[in-house]
């Protein structure tokens, strides 16, 4: 039976270190779907098709990754598709006490027994987080060592638009 995993969040945008869980994570299971979460409370500043376009962009190296996107409560989208692993990186203390109190709620409602599982940050990508990596752009500074050099790109061609 194949063995599939997620890797959810909002990737407004994808990071290298989202990508370094990716490439680990799908290295440990038959297939990881990455999948972009819609908050219709949130105005990304890349719409969700942007996301997952730019996401499929950065991992199509990885042949075993797939993209999606969806809506609602993300361990009901975890029990319509039957993974057997939810994939979370962990970068610091803070994302710890969070991870850590969603981790316990969706074990109560996930129904197939699916586990979550926690990969430690690269060191080098610990203090990475999508917001710090716009406002840097959005202000002139370098985040080529940040992100996908397509990613850097789309982030150039989005602040021109505005
Ligand atoms: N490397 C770099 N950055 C990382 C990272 C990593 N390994 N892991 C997280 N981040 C950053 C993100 O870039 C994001 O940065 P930002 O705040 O600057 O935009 C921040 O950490 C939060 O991560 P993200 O994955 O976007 O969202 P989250 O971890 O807060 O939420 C969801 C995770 C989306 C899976 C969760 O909110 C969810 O399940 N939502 C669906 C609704 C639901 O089921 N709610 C009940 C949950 S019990």
């Amino acid at each position: 039976m194949e063995r599939k995993a997620l890797f959810a969040g909002s990737f407004d945008p994808l990071t290298n270190g989202h990508l370094n869980i990716i490439e680990r994570a799908a290295a440990m299971y038959d297939s990881l779907t990455v999948a972009v979460v819609v908050n219709p409370q949130k105005t990304g500043f890349f719409t969700v098709d942007e996301r997952v376009e730019i996401a499929g962009e950065v991992t199509g190296h990885i042949p075993n990754v797939r993209i999606d996107s969806f809506s609602g409560l993300l361990a009901d989208y975890v029990n319509e598709n039957g993974f057997a692993a939810v994939v979370r990186g962990l970068r610091d203390t803070a994302d710890f006490l969070n991870e850590f109190q969603m981790a316990q709620m969706n074990a109560l409602l996930y129904t197939e027994g699916t586990e979550t599982v926690f990969l430690m940050t690269d060191p080098k990508c610990s203090f990475i987080s999508s917001s710090i990596v716009r406002e840097v752009a959005a202000l002139g500074g370098d985040i080529s060592g940040l992100i996908h050099p397509y990613t850097a790109a789309r982030i150039r061609d989005k602040l021109k638009e505005r």
